[in-house]
C-alpha cells in the first residue's frame, strides 16, 4: 500500500539514481533533470486538484500532497521530485498568524520587528507537522527508485518575510534589524535556523532522501554582510543535518556575489541562477561541490530550437564539472507551456546518455 516504508531493494535504488549519483559527483548514466516549482501552476492537473482549496489548506493533506508532488515526475519523467509544501509551513505549524495570498506570496499579520515578537518563534516539533511525515512516507512508497527532495527556506529569507511581513523588494526593515540590532538580529536567525533544521529533519526522517535549502532573497545581501549576518544560521542547519548522509543542495537567486560562501555554509550542492555560467560558477565554489542549473526560465517561453540552444550552452559549461544536476535558475514561471519542459527534459537525457 502507499504507507509501506521503502524495501532494501527500493532504497538501493533510489541511492544509485542519477540524481543522487550526480549530487555525490560520482558517474552518472545522464545528466539528472528536475526543476524547481515544476509542481505548480503550470499544470492543468495541478490547477484541478487544487480548485477550491487554499494553499496552505493543500500543503496539510497527505493525499493531495502526493498527488500534486507526483504530478510532474509522471507527466514529465523528471529525475527527482520535490516535496509539494511551501517555506512558509514551518512558521503556521509553529503559529504564526500568516496566509498565501494568490499572486502575491506569503503574508504575516504580525511582523516580527522586536525582541518581545521572538517569543512567538517557538521550536517546531515533530508533532506539529504529522501531516508532512504522512505525506513524505506516502510519496516515497509510491515513487519507487525516484528521489524526494524535501526542503526549507533559509533562515535570510524566512527572516524577510516576518520582518516584512510579506514579499518586499528591497527587504528595508530586514536589512534595519540587521544592521541596526545585530543581536536581536542573530537570535532571530538562530531561531529560525532550529526550526528550519526541525523541518528538514521531519522530512528525512519519513524518507527524502536529499534536501534544497532556498534562500530565494539572499542575494540582496553584500559577500561580507553575508558572512557576518547570515552565514553562521545556514551552516547551523546544514550541520543539523550532516549525520543522515542525504545531500544538501543550496540556491538563492542573484547570487553570483555569493557562491563561495554558500557553498562554505556547508551545501553539497551549489544551486546558480541564469546569471553567472556554470564553468564561472565552479571556479567560484572551488572544488569537492556539485552545481544545479542553471537556464532561465524565461526561455521556456521561446521556440523550442532556441531552448534546445540554450540547453546546449548550459549543457557545455558543465561538461567539465564535478557533478551536475540539470535544472531551471528559478522556478518555473506560471504561464510555461507543460510540454516545454517535458521536451527539455528528454532533451537533457538525450544528449547526455552515456
Ligand atoms: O514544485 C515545487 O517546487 C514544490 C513546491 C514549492 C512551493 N513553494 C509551492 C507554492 C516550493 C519548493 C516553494 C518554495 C518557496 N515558496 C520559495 C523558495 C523558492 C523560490 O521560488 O525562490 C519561496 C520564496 C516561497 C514563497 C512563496 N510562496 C512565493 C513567493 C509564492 C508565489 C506567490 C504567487 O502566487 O505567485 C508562494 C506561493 C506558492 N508556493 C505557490 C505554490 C504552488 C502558488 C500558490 C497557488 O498555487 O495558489
Amino acid at each position: 500500500s502507499a504507507n509501506d516504508r521503502p524495501t532494501g531493494q527500493q532504497q538501493t535504488a533510489t541511492y544509485d539514481s542519477a540524481f543522487l549519483k550526480a549530487c555525490r559527483r560520482e558517474p552518472v548514466p545522464h545528466t539528472p533533470v528536475w526543476f524547481m516549482r515544476q509542481a505548480g501552476r503550470s499544470l492543468p492537473e495541478y490547477r484541478k486538484v487544487r480548485e477550491g482549496t487554499a494553499m496552505l489548506e493543500s500543503c496539510m493533506m497527505p493525499e493531495l500532497v502526493t498527488e500534486i508532488t507526483l504530478q510532474p515526475v509522471r507527466r514529465h519523467g523528471v529525475d527527482a521530485a520535490i516535496y509539494f509544501s511551501d517555506i512558509v509551513v514551518p512558521l503556521k505549524a509553529i503559529g504564526i498568524d500568516l496566509d498565501i495570498k494568490p499572486g502575491v506570496g506569503p503574508v504575516v499579520e504580525k511582523p516580527v520587528r522586536t525582541r518581545a515578537d521572538l517569543e512567538r518563534l517557538r521550536p517546531l516539533e515533530p508533532d506539529d507537522v504529522t501531516y508532512v511525515t504522512e505525506a513524505v512516507r506516502m510519496l516515497v512508497g509510491e515513487l519507487g527508485a525516484t528521489p524526494l527532495i524535501g526542503f526549507a527556506g533559509a533562515p535570510f529569507t524566512l527572516a524577510s518575510y516576518l520582518v516584512e511581513g510579506g514579499p518586499s523588494r528591497n527587504h528595508e526593515h530586514t536589512k534595519a534589524m540587521m544592521y541596526g540590532d545585530p543581536q536581536l538580529w542573530a537570535d532571530l536567525l538562530d531561531r529560525l535556523a532550529g526550526i528550519t533544521s526541525a523541518f528538514l529533519k521531519v522530512q528525512i526522517e519519513a524518507g527524502a532522501s536529499a534536501v534544497q535549502l532556498f534562500d530565494s532573497w539572499v542575494g540582496a545581501l553584500a559577500p561580507a554582510d553575508y558572512r557576518r549576518s547570515v552565514m553562521p544560521a545556514s551552516a547551523k542547519v546544514f550541520e543539523a543535518v550532516s549525520g543522515y548522509g542525504v545531500p544538501r543542495i543550496h540556491f538563492g537567486v542573484g547570487t553570483g556575489e555569493l557562491l563561495g560562501l554558500m557553498g562554505e555554509a556547508g551545501a553539497d550542492v551549489v544551486g546558480v541562477d541564469w546569471r553567472v555560467p556554470l564553468d564561472e560558477a565552479a571556479r567560484r565554489v572551488g572544488p569537492g561541490k556539485a552545481l544545479q542549473g542553471n537556464i532561465d526560465p524565461a526561455v521556456l517561453f521561446a521556440p523550442r530550437e532556441a531552448v534546445e540552444t540554450k540547453a546546449r550552452e548550459v549543457l557545455d559549461a558543465a561538461a567539465g564539472l564535478e557533478g551536475h544536476v540539470f535544472n531551471l535558475g528559478h522556478g518555473v514561471l506560471p504561464n510555461t507551456d507543460p510540454a516545454a519542459l517535458t521536451r527539455l527534459v528528454e532533451y537533457v537525457h538525450e544528449q547526455t546518455a552515456r
